[in-house]
Parts: structure tokens; sequence; C-alpha cells
């Protein structure tokens, strides 16, 4: 069986930075407590009416594209990875699709916020594996600044997200040896509600509300649409931070292992860990507990907070151009995040 590699790799992120002191103007908040807690010292945000998920996808696309010596016409399959998408229906791929002139391939897109690149990756693998794609486009982007709350309410959530994409092209692997090692996913459904946006939805009210007796401050509206949801900002995320950093360190640790441990491979062979930038201080623990040094992980939440389907692609990238990954290096891609979904990706560059 073919095995699958990267052979193109690029990131967009929009011009509008904002640093921590900028969210002042909208919020009580501090770059002290902010930094403390996640790391972040500014993000991107995408620029009101002239960018878009889909645009800044299709921007990443480009680069990835040229990078793997091919063009926008022998794409034969497009994964779109976001939470953010330009319209509720239909997703984003067909629209990247229709913006880069590409033929009527397939477009498919992927609701798995912030594992939501690393499943689309493996989605793609099995593709390439079996023969039927040659070319699969793999796009993860994200437009937060449209859907946070920005007032002080909303401000334990609203610091943490940026705006930006990443995209990679894979390909069948060209040596013995080379390329996606193996993928693993997961998911537990259990926790749910605990970082997910409920409005506008069709869920039953009272169905969330006896998932969600423990959290009264969760934003629960009674219709798909209403003025009240909007005046009562039901129509934002809602996450319950210490719950998701205690599942975050358990699960992201186990999933690079379990990777490792597939291909007979341990921690001191991994050249690159490139773990999904939810916060800097989940980072470091996972850093810690895998001992793994310095030089062995990538984090740019600091520069580009957490693009959920993004972050990946975009810290994959920038390593990548910095020329922290060569060819032959064990790169492991690692995600966490709301569902909850777990996954990893172990790759021989
Ligand atoms: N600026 C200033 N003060 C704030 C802010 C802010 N942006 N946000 C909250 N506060 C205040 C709160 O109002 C509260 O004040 P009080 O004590 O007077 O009531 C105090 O800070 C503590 O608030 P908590 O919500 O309890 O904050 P916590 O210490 O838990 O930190 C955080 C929040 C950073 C989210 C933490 O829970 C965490 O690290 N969680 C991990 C989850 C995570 O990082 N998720 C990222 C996205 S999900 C993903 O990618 C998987």
């Amino acid at each position: 069986m073919l095995s699958t590699r990267i052979a193109g790799i690029g990131m967009y992120v929009p011009e509008q930075v904002f640093t921590n002191d900028d969210l002042k103007e909208y919020m009580e908040t501090s770059d002290e407590w902010i930094q403390e807690r996640t790391g972040i010292q500014q993000r991107r945000y995408a620029h009101r009416t002239e960018e878009t998920t889909t645009t800044m996808g299709v921007e990443a696309a480009k680069i990835a594209i040229e990078r793997a010596g091919t063009t926008a016409a022998d794409i034969d399959f497009i994964i779109f990875a976001t939470l953010s998408p330009d319209y509720y229906f239909p997703g984003c791929g067909v629209l990247l699709q229709r913006a880069m002139k590409m033929k009527e391939i397939g477009a498919l897109d992927i609701r798995n916020q912030c594992s939501g690149f690393v499943y689309a990756i493996s989605v793609a693998d099995q593709f390439i594996k079996t023969g039927m794609y040659k070319n699969i486009l793999v796009v993860g982007s994200e437009k937060h600044s449209f859907g946070l709350d920005f007032s002080t309410r909303g401000r334990n959530i609203s610091v943490i997200f940026g705006d930006g994409a990443g995209a990679v092209v894979l390909q069948p692997a060209q040596k013995e040896g080379q390329g996606i090692l193996s993928t693993h996913l997961h998911s537990d459904g259990e926790s749910a509600e605990l970082l997910a946006m409920y409005n506008p939805g069709t869920h039953a009210n009272h169905w969330v509300k006896d998932k969600l007796a423990d959290f009264p401050d969760a934003p629960i509206a009674d219709m798909f649409m209403s003025h009240e949801m909007i005046d009562k900002a039901q129509n934002f995320p809602y996450m319950d931070g210490p719950s998701v950093f205690k599942k975050a360190i358990v699960k992201f640790p186990e999933v690079v292992m379990e990777a490792l441990a597939k291909n007979n491979l341990s921690t001191t062979d991994l050249s690159m860990l490139i773990p999904h930038q939810a916060n800097l201080r989940i980072s470091q623990f996972v850093q810690q507990k895998l001992g793994l040094g310095d030089h062995q992980v990538h984090n740019n939440i600091q520069k580009f907070g957490n693009t959920t389907a993004a972050s990946v692609p975009i810290a994959l990238c920038e390593a990548w151009e910095e020329g922290k990954i060569k060819e032959g290096d064990l790169v492991c891609l690692a995600a966490f995040g709301s569902g909850y979904t777990w996954a990893s990706a172990l790759i021989r560059w």
C-alpha cells in the first residue's frame, strides 16, 4: 500500500494584530492575567468585511499548492476543517472550490474543532493509501473574531482565540518509509457541553439544562434564534476551562504515546511535536509529562492565540519555514478539543 506525504504546506494570518493591551479597550482584562494563564501575547483578527474563513483558507492553500509543485487544477479532493464557517451551511469546502476555480471535485467539511485538522489528515491519508486520490488539499481555517463576546462577560474565552489558516497538499510518498506512519482518532462525548456553542442549534433546551445542571451560567436559549438570545448573549461559546485543562493534559500525552508505540518508537526518536495551540500551559505540561526538550516542541500561541482547526497547520508550517523540520525527521501532530475529541498523526518527513 502507498503511504502519504505532506508535499506542500502554507499558512495565512491576517495583518491586524491585537495585543493583550488592545483588548483592554473592550473588556476588563490585563496582559498579566492573559500571559500567566495562557502564554498569549497577541493574536490576529481578520478584516471585518474583506476576509472570511474561506478567503483565509484560500490564501494558505495557494502557498501549499505552489510548494507542492502542483496547481489548483490538479487537486482531486478538498477537506476543510473549521468551527467558524462562512455559512451555517453549505460548508467552506465548496466555497474554496469555487474561489480557486477547481474542477467539480469532492469537497468535505470536518467539524471537529481543535482536532479537526488532524482528523482531516487521517481521512485524506486513507484516500491516498487506497489510490483513490493523488492530490488532496487539507485546510484548517478560523475566523473566531466574529463569534466571540468581547465584553467583560466573555473575557475568559475571547482573549484565547485568534484568526488564521493553514493548509497542506497530500500526495503519495516517493520513498519507502516516508510519510504518514499512522493516525489515531478518539472521542468521548460525555462532556460535549463543557466546551461548546449551543446556539443557534436544534437542541432541546431542557435536555442541555439537565446536562449542565452544575453550570448555571451556561448560555442556553429556548429557540433556534431569537432577539432574547442575542440580548442575553446566548449566541457565544461556553467553556468550563478547568475541565478542559484536566482532560487535555491526560489525553494529549496519551495519544502521542499511542502513535509512538504503534510504530515501535519512543519520545527520544521524536524530532518535533506540533501540539494544537490550546494554551501554552497545556503544551508545557504535555512537554514535561513526555520528557521532551524545548527543541522537540514547537509553540506559537504567544503570537497567534488559539486558532482551533488552523493551529496545527500554522504551527507546522512555521516550524518547517524556520528549518526546524527536515527530511527524515519524525514529526508528531497532536490535538485535543471540544467534543471531547483528540487525535495524533505520526509522520516521517
Ligand atoms: N482577564 C482578567 N480576568 C479574567 C479573565 C480575563 N480575560 N477571564 C476571567 N477572569 C477572571 C474571572 O472573572 C475570575 O474572577 P473572580 O475570581 O473574581 O471570579 C478569575 O479571573 C478566574 O476565572 P476562571 O474562569 O476561574 O479562570 P481560570 O483561572 O480557570 O483560567 C483558563 C481560565 C485560562 C481558561 C483556564 O481555565 C485554563 O487554562 N483552561 C484550559 C482550557 C483552555 O485553555 N482552553 C483553550 C481553548 S479549548 C482548546 O483549545 C482545547
